[in-house]
């Protein structure tokens, strides 16, 4: 029987390579994200032998679409084997004097609310099924540790999710229900493209930097969603070596 991973955000950067990197691995995966055609790509660009890809169209910041998805994994599969909670959104640059409450709400609503349900789903069925248990892998960031300048809604919720993620490990505990989280620092998606050409620094400047191949991310979760249920990678710090992230003046 393969294990059952679901995946948010898997039609594009890391979760894209994280669905193909766990189905080569193994892994029934199921792709959650908004943009159907994108997660077909995902789909199209795995070995089409099985184990499956399930494409589910899904809005994280919608309880009503989360639900959905999770009645479809329970109905398709019975069980869920993995979580990866890597859906994501930022407001790029925006001082906090100019933000909106709905820029603000809509960052929230993804990567903190989003998370916070799709865990919700997986830690019942984990719980509940037979054999008991399962593995939740949250998407955080260097952005977890230390905010970018204009990052208020990111590193606010990028912070949020390491108490998630603590506190998810702790309750998951007597159920089997093992909970991790990767800190990325600059992997190479469309996102932040202009992290290559420049990028504001903490000093005002701005500069150029590192960026690294998204598979060195997925190699990583891909190592974390491989351990039994006994051995836990609490946190994973995956970056680029050069990035300015490490040093001060
Ligand atoms: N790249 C980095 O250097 C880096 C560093 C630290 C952390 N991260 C984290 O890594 C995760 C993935 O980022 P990425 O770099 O791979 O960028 P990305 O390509 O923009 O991926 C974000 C994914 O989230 C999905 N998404 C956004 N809103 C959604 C919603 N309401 N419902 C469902 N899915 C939604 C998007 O798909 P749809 O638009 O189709 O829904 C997209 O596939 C994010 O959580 C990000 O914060 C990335």
């Amino acid at each position: 029987m393969h294990k059952i991973a679901v995946i948010t955000g898997a039609g594009s950067g890391i979760g894209r390579a994280t669905a193909l990197a766990l189905h080569r691995d193994g892994f029934t995966v199921v792709l959650a994200g908004r943009r159907k055609a994108m997660l077909e790509e995902t789909a199209a660009l795995a070995n089409t032998a099985p184990p499956a890809m399930l494409v589910v169209p899904t809005d994280v910041s919608d309880p009503a679409s989360i639900a959905a998805l999770f009645d479809t994994v329970q109905s398709q599969y019975g069980r869920i084997d993995l979580l990866f909670n890597n859906a994501g959104i930022t407001t790029r640059n925006i001082p906090i004097d100019d933000l909106t409450l709905d820029q603000w709400s809509n960052v929230v609503a993804v990567n903190l609310t989003g998370s916070f349900l799709c865990a919700q789903h997986a830690f019942r069925m984990m719980k509940a099924q037979t054999p008991r248990g399962g593995r939740i892998i949250n998407n955080g960031s260097v952005s977890a540790h230390v905010p970018r300048r204009n990052s208020v809604p990111y590193a606010a919720t990028k912070h949020a999710l390491t108490g998630l993620t603590r506190a998810l490990s702790l309750d998951g505990r007597e159920f089997d229900i093992a909970c991790g989280q990767i800190d990325i620092g600059n992997a190479a998606t469309t996102r932040n493209e202009d992290t290559a050409r420049g990028r504001l620094q903490a000093s005002g400047k701005v500069e150029p930097e590192a960026r690294i191949d998204v598979n060195d991310v997925a190699r990583g979760v891909a190592y974390m969603a491989s351990l039994s249920l006994d051995a836990n990678v609490q946190f994973m710090t995956v970056m680029a070596t050069k990035m300015p992230y490490i040093g001060r003046g």
